[in-house]
């Protein structure tokens, strides 16, 4: 529906047809705050995308229409030093991003819109890089290959963010499949695919609609804290290099070093870790039981450990959890609060829903919007 609005309006607008590509949003099921650490995480895209149609216009200008927005800008490639802030800089950052790598981009028009809801943890701005990273690469004949694409666009949320962005959101944009999850390795970049196929449970987000942001600032905090105890551990291993060498025993080994929230910090990356291996194990079993307990108890580690949750994410997690409805459930959110994850038992699904939003307006008096997400495809051509 989205694709077709879309290339209806860019058919009417431009009167030619038009390159789609989607690019969609990813969930992230364990592996939290370790990807700058060169940790392991367990992410999968979903059925949330942005829809890019885009065509060239052989001259140097660029237009370019957001179509749920209602809003354009266009501009000249001559002249991309300009911030034009929002949704712009996004697509001006993958742009300089090809020209910082000698690749061509040349004039073109686009109408692109998307259904991922914005600063609640699902990455609408990683989609939006990879989508038009994706497009360019296509339109311009540039021959990158989708790590590439991921690496540019990762480049270009970095610059766009002016913070040092893991790896994991544009990774999974790209590269997810269907009813799979994979593990990549952030150390490596090598990845795996594992079935998510939920026969008896429904993945279900729950999204206070608060922006308690993690800010940039924090994000720099808890990768300098982290820093820091890494420093003290290469004191006496010669092979860390980062929390992802480090294990628990090491760790605990030099706590007496360590102020307690260093060593907090390095505690939680070091047994998410753990925990995202062993959430594979536990995949390959078929256990998902045993997958959703480790899934609370990355939320504790979130909350007093790594110490970015809030309030009202703990709240919906707690409520959650006693309500034996679910299997698993956590916050989601890197640095935009705002929703928890929840493995929904599938009978208790509308009544999951019903329970949440009722005890987030009895006790916090927030009104509650659910998202029921599918895993689907990575970024493509449609
Ligand atoms: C944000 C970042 C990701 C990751 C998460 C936390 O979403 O963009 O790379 O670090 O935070 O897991």
């Amino acid at each position: 529906m989205l694709a077709e609005d879309i290339k209806n309006k860019f058919i009417s607008l431009f009167n030619k047809n038009p390159l789609i590509v989607r690019s969609p949003g990813r969930i992230n099921l364990i592996g939290e705050h370790t990807d700058y650490h060169g940790g392991y995480v367990l992410p999968a895209a979903i059925d949330m995308e942005i829809i890019c149609a885009i065509s060239t216009n052989y001259n140097n200008k660029c237009k370019i229409i957001a179509y749920d927005l209602k809003e354009s800008v266009e501009f000249d490639l001559s002249n991309l030093d300009q911030s034009v802030k929002g949704w712009p800089d996004y697509i001006l950052g993958v742009i300089k991003q090809f020209k910082n790598g000698g690749m061509e981009i040349k004039g073109f028009d686009c109408v692109f819109g998307g259904n991922i809801p914005q600063g609640v943890g699902l990455s609408s701005s990683a989609a939006m890089e990879c989508a038009f990273a994706y497009s360019f690469n296509m339109l311009f004949e540039h021959d990158l290959s989708n790590l590439e694409i991921v690496k540019l666009s990762n480049e270009a949320a970095s610059e766009v963010e002016g913070v040092k962005c893991g790896i994991m959101d544009q990774f999974a944009s790209v590269n997810g499949k269907a009813n799979q999850i994979f593990r990549l390795d952030c150390k490596t970049l090598e990845y795996e695919y594992f079935n998510f196929v939920l026969e008896d449970y429904r993945v279900v987000l729950c999204d206070t609609q608060l922006k308690h942001s993690l800010a940039s600032s924090d994000y720099i905090k808890r990768r300098n804290e982290c820093d820091e105890g890494v420093a003290i551990l290469q004191k006496h291993y010669s092979n860390i290099h980062s929390l992802r060498d480090v294990t628990i025993g090491q760790l605990k080994q030099h706590r007496p070093e360590m102020n307690p929230a260093i060593f907090k910090r390095c505690k939680y990356v070091v047994e998410e870790n753990d925990r995202v291996l062993d959430c594979c194990n536990l995949l390959k079993k078929g256990d998902l039981e045993g997958f959703g307990e480790k899934m609370f108890e990355t939320h504790d580690g979130l909350r007093w450990d790594y110490e970015v949750s809030c309030k009202e994410l703990d709240f919906l997690q707690a409520e959650a959890k006693m309500s034996n409805m679910v299997i698993g459930a956590r916050m989601i959110s890197g640095r935009s609060g705002g929703c928890t994850i929840n493995i929904v038992k599938i009978e208790y699904l509308d009544q999951f829903v019903k329970y949440m939003s009722d005890s987030c307006k009895n006790e916090l008096n927030l009104d509650l919007k659910t998202y029921h997400v599918k895993i689907e495809n990575g970024t493509s051509k449609l």
